[in-house]
């Protein structure tokens, strides 16, 4: 059964239940309001390919709110029949496939390309890095083995992930690591503008920038998180030749995650423009996508962070008002900020040591 619905300005026919032919996710609204946002302030005219669109949501948002140019695919015949119809009752023009997503990113170039599957992007990625030309943006919802709580992880995305309390910014930047190596192998480089982590799914969004010379520099971003789980020391290496095995806190064993992105995720200057968007518009999910996009802004560019409450409780203190944590953690001069991936979770260049004895300090 389909039903009448309105997302930003658009109005669609979406069915009352997903179906295998016919996808589409209420939850997903917030994704799409900061896809809205993003796209507009990329401000130049490019043509955005939506190529696994379902009801057409993303794409037919895109030409109605943004006006740009806009391809929409689906190789679902109903979701083709409803992304037609979805077009005509906004009023817009798009070009529309009923197609395997990976032969027409083969066959055509376009400037945007946003792929939102089913579970794992892995299988269209090599298609995403010769099809898009300026900007990509990747969905993954398979986040178990993103976040080492399955092992298909390492077969999927050639890395391996490590099930700990950082796991959803692991799960970004394994994805961010293979999405990197699947266009370096075109001589592309990515420059990721936007890189979040909420509920369910991870949301890529990057630049695309072209030669070997930025490739190579990509491709030097790429390394190892290490991570003991005795004491919870971690670090970000790009060799991992040297590495002891042991850790120089505890001695226990050390683990290794990777391969995986470690430099920033996101652009501070262009989130400010995002933010920029979303206060001028009315979309559904509006305040929700500014406490995401702005608490990204604010992030440390540091690949991990800490959940406070996991350490209060091995220190067995209860946990002081998590705003004074990040007053002190300043206080005592290292840099500490929150993170959108956790409201509980903050970043901070102080290691493990300094952190526990901060918090025993503030206990006493
Ligand atoms: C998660 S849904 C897309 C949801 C939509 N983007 C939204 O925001 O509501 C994934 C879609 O990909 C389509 N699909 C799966 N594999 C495909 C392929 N190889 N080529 C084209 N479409 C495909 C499915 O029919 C489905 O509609
Ligand atoms: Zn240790």
């Amino acid at each position: 059964m389909l039903m009448e619905r309105v997302e930003g300005s658009t109005k669609l026919l979406v069915p009352a239940r997903a179906t295998k032919s016919l996808f589409y996710n209420p939850g997903m609204e917030l994704c799409r309001d900061i896809d809205i946002a993003v796209i507009a302030a990329l401000a130049p005219r490019m043509v955005y390919l939506d190529a696994l669109a379902g009801t057409g949501v993303r794409g037919i948002r895109v030409a109605n709110e943004v006006g740009l140019p806009v391809v929409l695919n689906d190789r679902s015949k109903e979701a083709y029949e409803v992304i037609k119809h979805n077009i005509e009752l906004n009023g817009i023009e798009a070009e529309i496939f009923n197609e395997d997503a990976n032969i027409l990113m083969h066959r055509h170039r376009y400037d945007i390309v946003d792929i939102d599957p089913f579970g794992s992007p892995v299988p269209f990625l090599d298609s995403v890095a010769r099809s898009a030309n300026r900007l990509i943006l990747v969905t993954a919802t398979d986040t178990a083995p993103l976040c080492g709580a399955h092992t298909s992880g390492l077969r999927r995305y050639a890395a391996r992930a490590l099930n700990t309390e950082y796991h959803k910014e692991m799960a970004t930047r394994i994805l961010l690591g293979r999405v990197t190596r699947d266009m370096c192998r075109y001589d592309r480089a990515i420059e990721p503008l936007l890189c979040y982590s909420k509920s369910h799914f991870v949301r890529v969004i990057a630049r695309v920038d072209r030669g070997a010379k930025r490739a190579d520099e990509c491709m030097r971003r790429l390394g190892f998180i290490i991570h003991c789980f005795a004491c919870g020391n971690r670090f970000a290496v790009h060799e991992l030749l040297g590495i002891d095995e042991r850790c120089a806190i505890c001695g226990g064993r050390l683990a290794t995650a990777g391969p995986l992105y470690l430099a920033p995720i996101k652009d501070d200057s262009f989130c400010s423009k995002v933010l920029d968007v979303l206060r001028a518009r009315e979309m559904g999910k509006k305040r929700e996508a500014m406490k995401i996009v702005g608490t990204c802004m604010g992030e440390l560019d540091i690949p991990f962070y800490y959940e406070y409450h996991n350490i209060c409780k091995t220190l067995r203190i209860s946990p002081p008002p998590f705003q004074y944590l990040i007053d002190a953690l300043r206080a005592s001069g290292y840099k500490a900020s929150r993170t959108h991936f956790s409201d509980t979770g903050f970043k901070t260049d102080a290691g493990i040591e300094a952190i526990k004895s901060l918090l025993e300090y503030m206990h006493r």
